[in-house]
């Protein structure tokens, strides 16, 4: 059997173990998808929102990309932010990175990985240097790092925040909270970094005053 394969396989038993737990199961979320958590969070396969949560289909709307990024002219994650907040009403947005990340390790170096990659870590290397000095005060490469995919989360965060689309629904409906997590590859553990409740006033640079 092909791997592939094998993952149909599991797919089958999988649901066939679902129906026969609650013969309902798929009918409703068929119907029905009321997630109150938007995530955001790393591609990194280790990393799987529902299992590390506990939480099953329908409970968490997902986006993943390499170093759980929110730029500001991606249009993917825009959309999803976009569709989450103001069609599926979350209440709460997620960052979640974690500790041993590929994508900040790759920002640290000076290795060319070539266009579109160069272009992505760009955004993480634009942090780094946010909080130079203070990373600069760590020697040890893994804890200068680990320190990133911190500061890294919170700069999304805020990055979320600025956006019209968060700041519409913080206006006129007081939602969504918006927070940044890291989670360890090694414990299992998420550690709360970062949280900035909806309505938080933020650098008036960036606050839309005409929404
Ligand atoms: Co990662």
């Amino acid at each position: 059997m092909k791997t592939y394969e094998k993952l149909l396989q599991e797919n089958k038993a999988w649901a066939t173990g679902k129906l026969a737990a609650d013969p309902e199961y798929f009918d409703r979320l068929a119907h029905l998808q009321t997630p109150e958590f938007l995530w955001i969070g790393c591609s990194d396969s280790r990393v799987p929102a529902n299992e590390i949560t506990g939480t099953q289909p329908g409970e968490i709307f997902v986006h993943r990309n390499i170093a759980n990024m929110v730029v500001n002219t991606d249009a993917n994650m825009l959309s999803v932010l976009e569709y989450a907040v103001n069609h599926l009403k979350v209440k709460h947005v997620i960052v979640c990175g974690h500790y041993g990340c590929g994508g900040i390790k790759a920002a640290m170096s000076n290795h060319d990985h070539k266009q579109v990659l160069n272009m992505w870590l760009r955004n993480i290397k634009d942090v780094y240097r946010l909080h130079r000095q203070e990373l600069e005060a760590i020697h040890d490469f893994e804890q200068r790092a680990d320190r990133l995919c911190e500061l890294n989360v919170k700069e999304q965060v805020m990055d979320l925040a600025k956006t019209s689309i968060v700041q519409r629904a913080w206006k006129h409906e007081q939602r969504p909270d918006l927070h940044g997590w890291v989670y360890g590859l090694k414990d299992g553990l998420i550690k709360p970094i970062f949280e900035m409740k909806a309505e938080t006033h933020i650098d008036p640079l960036y606050e839309f005053d005409d929404l």
